[in-house]
């Protein structure tokens, strides 16, 4: 009896410490099945001050609601309303990757092929000739296991040797926690064969709200003076070119519409701003990028740990996705701030490495951290 009552009270103890430690609420209910009947759940995490929603099915942030400079609340990420949404989508020739994690490379691949110890591997071929985010069905379109950790939520996928034509057994573990207005994601993965990683959350931003029309009166910041220019097929040339001086130069806070339709021939390639620009953090977590939206006063800080960040303005939305709430996303009424490795780096040696190899553990953070001003 004594002892129950001791067991009980250290127990309460510990639920109080944990409580008083917890920056966010965190619950998940169903979210309905996918078309196999494989349940899904969505996490909410609050902390009082934004909310995020993501579901175990791509690992997608569903919405995103955070307050403007007046207290008013908007989600601030494209997606569907349910499921449903999703799925649908997914099933179209081109998905956007809306809010998914991608994976297990993130970005192009050219000739949807590279050579890893002598051996050449072929991966999907989804963008001409090329492989863009591994394929259709990959990272963004498959249920992850989820469980609730303290401040958010932990999503596994155990992706098989041979799968979309990567080498090894993949165990990957995306964190999204939620503290402070900063959702945070921390991504590990391990291998039993060497093979190549590149792993990215495709969050589409319109920090007016989504839905509110185009994001050229944003103002986009960027620590890097250096971009990884690309050839038609969007295909990193190899080069690291200096941004100063160009419609890529980012080094202060400057309106994405300013010179998006500039004349120079990177941006022409783009359709407008889809590029890798090579970040300035030497591989230490820091400051990447920062977006300001004038008219709500939304701030978003993105910080990394990678060696690159993909701008891309929406620049292939064409009203054809319809949205939360029936809204047609039209073009450029979204900004993606991909932060990864460069695109194309398993045929380029002279790109910081992607392989994983038996043994190593793959670590990496990003924060999208919100403000109003
Ligand atoms: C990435 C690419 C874009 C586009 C989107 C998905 O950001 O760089 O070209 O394909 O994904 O639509």
């Amino acid at each position: 009896m004594l002892i129950t009552k001791a067991i009980t009270v250290s127990a309460l103890a510990l639920i109080l410490v944990v409580m008083a430690e917890a920056k966010s609420d965190v619950t998940s209910v169903p979210f309905g099945k996918m078309p196999d009947g494989t349940p899904v759940e969505i996490y909410t995490l609050n902390d009082g001050q934004v909310e995020a929603r993501i579901m175990t099915y791509g690992g997608i942030v569903v919405s995103l609601k955070v307050p403007d400079r007046q207290g008013k609340a908007a989600d601030i990420v494209l997606g569907f309303d349910n499921l449903e949404g999703y799925v649908a989508h997914n099933k179209g020739k081109g998905p956007a990757y809306i809010g998914a994690i991608v994976g297990r490379y993130a970005n192009r691949i050219a000739h949807a092929s590279f050579t890893l110890d002598g051996t050449k591997y072929e991966v999907p071929k989804n963008d001409g000739d090329n492989s863009l985010h591994s394929g259709t069905h990959a990272f963004n379109n498959v249920v992850w296991q989820g469980k609730p950790i303290a401040d958010g939520v932990e999503l596994t996928y155990v992706s098989k040797d041979g799968e979309n034509g990567f080498p090894g057994n993949l165990t990957t573990v995306v964190r999204y926690t939620l503290a402070k207005g900063a959702l945070r994601i921390e991504y590990s993965a391990t291998t039993d064969k060497n093979t190549v990683l590149n792993l990215t959350n495709h969050s589409y931003f319109n920090l007016a709200g989504q839905g509110s029309g185009e994001i050229l009166g944003h103002q986009l910041m960027l620590h890097a003076s250096r971009l990884t220019p690309v050839d038609a097929t969007l295909i990193p040339t190899g080069e690291l070119k200096p941004v100063a001086g160009t419609p890529f130069d980012f080094s202060k806070l400057t309106a994405i519409g300013a010179r998006i339709d500039a004349n120079d021939e990177q941006l022409r390639l783009g359709h407008g701003y889809d590029h890798n620009w090579v970040l300035d953090n030497q591989g230490k977590l820091a400051e990447a990028a920062e977006v300001y939206e004038p008219k709500s006063g939304r701030a978003l800080r993105v910080l990394t740990d990678q060696p690159g960040i993909q701008i891309y303005t929406g620049n292939f939305l064409d009203g054809s996705i319809k949205g939360k709430g029936g809204v047609a996303y039209q073009r450029r009424t979204a900004v993606c701030l991909e932060t990864q490795h460069f695109p194309d780096s398993p045929n380029h040696p002279s790109f910081p490495s992607t392989e994983l190899k038996p043994g190593e553990k793959f670590h990496s953070v990003t924060v999208f951290s919100f403000s109003a001003r």
